[in-house]
């Protein structure tokens, strides 16, 4: 099964818990402009649903696409659950008329997808595959004619191939690519897309890609290694972000998705509270931090002492080149407490007994929905958030009359829906929530046994059910609400 290391071990393996910090002035104060059991969300809210390529695709052969690591690494039958791979997943590059049907059904507003690099560059650079951009032009038609917002993440994963010859993102080389290509992306979209994601959760495929390797490229680097691909994927962000502005139309708008350390204080005391936000900032200081505020912390950077990433002043202003928004995946929560000794806070471990969804790395915790975009626009005065991701695996089972009844996935999204929503009428500027997912889907090295949809997929026939969990999203979306 898939070796999901919990996003904050990576912290964790450096010490970051344990030196000083520095806290930047807290944000405005939350004047709360709602009426407390207001279950409604602001006019206009966006609703949509998030998938990415090599997760929904297949036909990975198809339209001179090139391969990607994901093709090599899931090829070899020992590095995915049962030796899954991505070749047919949903079908979606045949289906995706049909997919955004079932969209369109639920009332969705908004659909956030991925761009498979290879299929534009199947090198990764150099010349442009002459059908590449056929099948996204299609599905975004498809998309603008039933009046789908789409979101459009540059990179989601699935590196060229090709570019490992030079070490992947070790190399800045590929940082370079990556910004040729989203010059491209921008040029070719921006006429029907208005929003661009660079990056789609950078820590998660820089430890499990490069330090763990357990998800593709599967290399397992030192510290001091892995510290500099995570530095070259952000001056990627960087560069990309300034070449979508560079090459897309005037008023397209450019993020990332970051799955941010979601820390939660254990009590909500004012003590704990503060704790957390400290913590916010440094167990984020490798991506978010650096992103928002152009420099690594002090903390950090001690922390890693000899490891620490070597990098010019020149690239910290590419990466923290301003955003239109900041996406936030936000999943399992981190428990932290006050402490006496710098810098100030602890990550409380969760017990054995800690309540999980379906993946094992998902504890429940609906808190940090409230606390991660709170925490972040206090300490940056973010524009505007987007939850870029958010959702639960069940153990789905069709009954005999094949509906999915799956009641944990809706206490999962009522129970963090809920703290979106405390969040917003206290003034935090969240403008939309992408469901993660739209439909069951390759679940990288947990292949199709871990089911993340509010779509059942029957993989042997193709066809979609939605799910009980697909008409609880429906009626969210209707009521603009909760109640
Ligand atoms: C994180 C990733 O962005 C996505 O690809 C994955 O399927 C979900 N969250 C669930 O693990």
């Amino acid at each position: 099964m898939r070796v999901r290391i919990n996003r904050r071990d990576f912290g964790r393996l450096l010490g970051l818990s344990a030196s000083a910090a520095t806290l930047p002035a807290a944000g405005a104060p939350n004047p709360g402009n709602k009426m407390a059991g207001d279950r409604k969300f602001p006019a206009g809210f966006l609703w949509g649903t998030a998938t990415s390529a090599y997760q929904i695709e297949g036909a990975t052969g198809e339209d001179g696409r090139g391969l990607s690591i994901w093709d090599t690494f899931s090829r070899v039958k020992t590095n995915t659950y049962t030796g899954n791979n991505g070749d047919v997943a949903d079908d979606h590059f045949h289906r995706y008329r049909e997919d955004i049907a079932l969209m369109h059904g639920l009332g969705i507003k908004a659909y956030q997808f991925s761009v498979s690099w290879s299929r534009i560059f199947p090198e990764g650079k150099g010349a442009v595959n002459p059908c590449g951009w056929d099948f996204y032009d299609r599905m975004l038609d498809a998309l603008l004619a039933v009046g789908i917002e789409p979101f459009c993440t540059l990179y989601h994963w699935d590196l060229p191939q090709a570019l490992m010859s030079g070490g992947g993102w070790q190399s800045l080389d590929t940082a370079k690519a990556f910004s040729d290509y989203s010059a491209n992306a921008a040029k070719h979209l921006s006429d029907r897309v208005k929003n661009f994601i660079t990056i789609s959760e950078v820590s998660t495929f820089v430890d499990d890609g490069y330090l763990y390797g357990s998800d593709a490229p599967g290399l397992k680097l030192s510290n001091a290694q892995v510290a500099q691909v995570a530095h070259n994927v952000l001056v990627g962000h960087g560069l990309a972000v300034r070449a979508v502005r560079a090459n897309a139309r005037a008023g397209t708008k450019v993020g990332i998705a970051d799955n941010a350390v979601s820390t939660c204080p254990v009590i909500e005391t004012r003590e704990h509270i503060d704790a957390a936000r400290i913590a916010y900032r440094e167990e984020n200081a490798r991506v978010l931090t650096v992103i928002q505020e152009g420099r690594y912390t002090d903390h950090y950077l001690k922390a890693l002492g000899a490891d620490a990433p070597k990098f010019t002043a020149e690239e910290l202003q590419v990466i923290s080149t301003p955003l239109d928004f900041t996406g936030l995946n936000i999943y399992e929560p981190t428990w932290v407490r006050a402490s006496s000794t710098a810098p100030g806070y602890e990550v409380v471990d969760m017990p054995k007994s800690y309540p999980r969804m379906a993946a094992g790395w998902l504890e429940f915790g609906p808190d940090g929905m409230y606390w991660s975009p709170k925490f972040a626009h206090e300490l940056w005065k973010l524009k505007d958030i987007y939850i870029t991701e958010n959702g639960a695996a069940s153990w789905d089972v069709p009954t005999s009359t094949g509906e999915v009844l799956d009641t944990d996935r809706i206490l999962f999204l009522r129970s963090y829906l809920t703290q979106l929503l405390r969040g917003i009428n206290e003034c935090v500027p969240v403008k939309g929530y992408f469901l993660w997912t739209l439909m069951d889907n390759y679940e990288w090295t947990d292949g199709y046994a871990m089911r993340f949809g509010i779509t059942y997929v029957d993989y042997k026939t193709q066809k979609r059910t939605v799910k009980l969990s697909g008409e609880f999203y429906k009626e969210v979306i209707a009521r603009n609400g909760l109640a």
